[in-house]
């Protein structure tokens, strides 16, 4: 039975950060309903600054990937059957992708998935550092009534907002603050105004969206593009009142620059579920600044976005097991080498074997 079913092995970080709670409650019930033909197994609880070790994925078909590394070696030793990376979330920085292409591993991601969550937590964060509701929460706790106006908030009605990044998540942020009747500027490097207006933005230069928007938004992957792309002297061109939110990857931003330019109150304040080192230590300067809201990178991490990122990862593999492939390859070119076809027809063969 076992031989006849996709073997996958999900990474440690799973069991680390599931705590009492069931798989089931976790959003794996997609992989239990199709325990006929896929055999999950979770590997030991490790942290997500860990890597996925080699010998873990030793005779997996698949490995199903929350947070942590993959790195080359690793993917070596295990590459005689691994055939699938399924990375269950959007980032793909911490995976070496070269090494999966060099080894015929195919990787993909869940983007579709994420994009409604993400949109709605980088609002979150909007709403949080505007309206500073965590210093509100701490006056009202501590009796300070009296002191609520030093933290009187700021309005998004009539706003600019600045996408850095305008993908999908930032395309249903632009969409979801439509009822603030904010004007929306865009920016990446290829950014054509055609594409940025059927998102409903602007496409300007970078230094624009930064001087001219009240609401900067960073959603940008991290690649040696982006990486940094928010310095110091971008981050002095924002305006007093202006506030900034990440959402996408923390060294997208100097954070040295950041924290400098927060403590001198040269802008409003900052929304951040990413940071240029996670986890954050509880020493890190960033924490004592009271102009920001902090997120340990999980602002977008709901039941129900766990349960539809797992529920599109079990559809994917399921359609690669039937011959097909999924949808949101990373390293599409893998799909026509000799290697991965190698391994994934060996794969559908034994999944269609008679029982
Ligand atoms: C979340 O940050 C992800 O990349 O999935």
């Amino acid at each position: 039975m076992t031989e006849r079913r996709m073997r996958i092995v999900a990474s440690g970080d799973y069991l680390h950060t599931m705590g009492r709670e069931t798989p089931e409650a976790m959003g794996f019930g997609a992989y239990a309903a199709a325990s006929d033909r896929l055999d999950l197994d979770f590997l030991p609880a490790g942290p997500q600054t860990a890597a996925v070790p080699g010998a873990g994925m030793a005779g997996a078909d698949t490995l199903l990937m929350l947070g942590q590394y993959l790195r080359r070696p690793d993917i070596e030793s295990a590459a005689a059957t691994l055939a699938l990376v399924a990375r269950a979330g959007v980032g793909v920085d911490k995976i070496d992708i070269e090494a999966c292409t060099d080894n015929g591993v195919l990787l993909f991601n869940a983007p579709d998935a994420l994009t409604e969550g993400t949109a709605a937590g980088a609002l979150a964060l909007m709403f949080a550092v505007s309206r500073q509701l965590v210093a509100m929460d701490r006056l009202t706790r501590e009796g300070r009534w009296d002191d609520r106006a030093a933290h009187r908030g700021r309005e998004m009605y009539g706003k600019t907002i600045g996408i850095v990044g305008p993908g999908r998540i930032g395309g249903e942020l632009i969409r979801l603050v439509a009822p603030f009747r904010m004007r929306a500027l865009a920016y990446s490097p290829r950014l054509t105004p055609a594409r940025a207006a059927e998102k409903g933005a602007e496409a300007v230069p970078l230094d624009t969206l930064m001087r001219e928007s009240d609401f900067v938004v960073v959603c940008c992957p991290l690649t040696e593009e982006t990486r940094g792309l928010l310095g110091g002297r971008e981050i002095a061109l924002l305006k007093p009142t202006a506030f900034l939110v990440n959402v996408g990857r923390g060294p997208v931003i100097d954070q040295d620059a950041l924290v400098e330019a927060l403590a001198a109150r040269r802008f409003a304040g900052a929304g951040l579920d990413v940071f240029s080192t996670q986890p954050v230590t509880a020493d890190d300067p960033i924490t004592r600044l009271d102009n920001v809201v902090l997120c340990p990178h999980a602002v977008c991490d709901t039941y129900e976005l766990r349960r539809d990122v797992l529920a599109t990862t079990v559809k994917d593999l399921l359609a690669i097991a039937d011959g097909g492939l999924p949808h949101a390859m990373v390293n599409p070119g893998v799909v026509d080498t000799p290697r991965f076809r190698g391994k994934r027809d060996a794969l559908v063969a034994r999944m269609r074997r008679p029982g």
